[in-house]
């Protein structure tokens, strides 16, 4: 991060420094009375950092005590379909990684590919295709950019409550603005994907290059372009993630759980 950017969190944080970054998809916050708010900064007020556009995205970064957890909740998420580069949109992770954080969640909001799921169902994103570079490029050989091991915990801490296994499945990033033609998700249909989406896969990259171990899960909103009847709409996607977001944030206290992050 920039020393303008260090010097403010200094400043204002005096060295504190979150366990977990999370990030999430439209409409969602962290809401409950297990997520105690410490305080929050307006992404306006953060040096180097861009103003958040999108309806549905709250433009603070808050801080959180969970469960002796340190949380940064990093609101105010931008798109490369606002016009931003992939440098700007994967900001925050570059900033969260130089605060000395180690685990990162994201979710998002996705049309789903596969079929059989309907809205509402919540998905760990297993792989990804980048179709938002010129290249599909994974760092350093790795088998993932999430991380296999948090995923497996993941697994078993459900699987110990009882809860039914979590669907998975690949997520296919686009650039967007639009959402896809319905050829398009037929091409990538026959290509793996499982989900469709304009996020998150630029974050978990940067977020893996700079050593931070990622989760990620989608929020079915919509089936995907031709999948279904009906043209597709961003007030829908916004409606859709409003009536499930209690479901993702109880599988985000999974994923927190699960972290390997100890109380300090
Ligand atoms: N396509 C792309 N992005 C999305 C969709 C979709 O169908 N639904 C929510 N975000």
């Amino acid at each position: 991060m920039s020393r303008d950017t260090k010097e403010y969190f200094e400043e204002k944080w005096k060295g504190w420094k979150p366990d977990l970054g999370i990030v999430l998809g439209s409409g969602i916050q962290l809401e409950g009375d297990d997520f105690k708010e410490l305080d929050r900064c307006s992404c306006s007020e953060i040096p180097g950092l861009p103003v958040p556009a999108v309806e549905g995205h709250g433009g603070d970064w808050i801080r959180f005590d969970h469960d002796g957890r340190k949380i940064l909740l990093l609101g105010g998420r931008v798109h490369l379909y606002e016009g931003h580069s992939v440098e700007t949109v994967t900001t925050g992770m570059e900033i969260l990684a130089d605060l000395g954080c180690r685990h990162v969640i994201l979710t998002n909001a996705a049309g789903g590919i596969r079929h059989g799921w309907m809205p509402g169902e919540v998905v760990l994103i297993t792989g990804h295709l980048d179709f938002q570079r010129d290249g599909m490029i994974t760092p350093g050989g790795s088998p993932s950019v999430f991380d296999l091991d948090w995923q497996d915990r993941l697994r078993q801490f459900r699987s110990g409550l009882n809860l039914s296994p979590l669907e998975e499945g690949t997520y296919a990033g686009l650039p967007g603005p639009t959402y896809e033609t319905p050829a398009e998700v037929r091409m990538l249909q026959s290509l793996g994907a499982d989900l469709v989406g304009m996020s998150t896969i630029q974050e978990a990259r940067v977020a893996r290059e700079k050593g931070m171990k990622v989760v990620a899960f989608s929020l079915v909103t919509n089936a995907a372009a031709g999948t279904a009847d009906g043209v597709l709409n961003h007030e829908e996607v916004i409606e859709a993630g409003q009536e499930s977001r209690f479901k993702v944030l109880d599988v985000v206290r999974q994923a927190i759980a699960t972290s390997g992050e100890k109380v300090s």
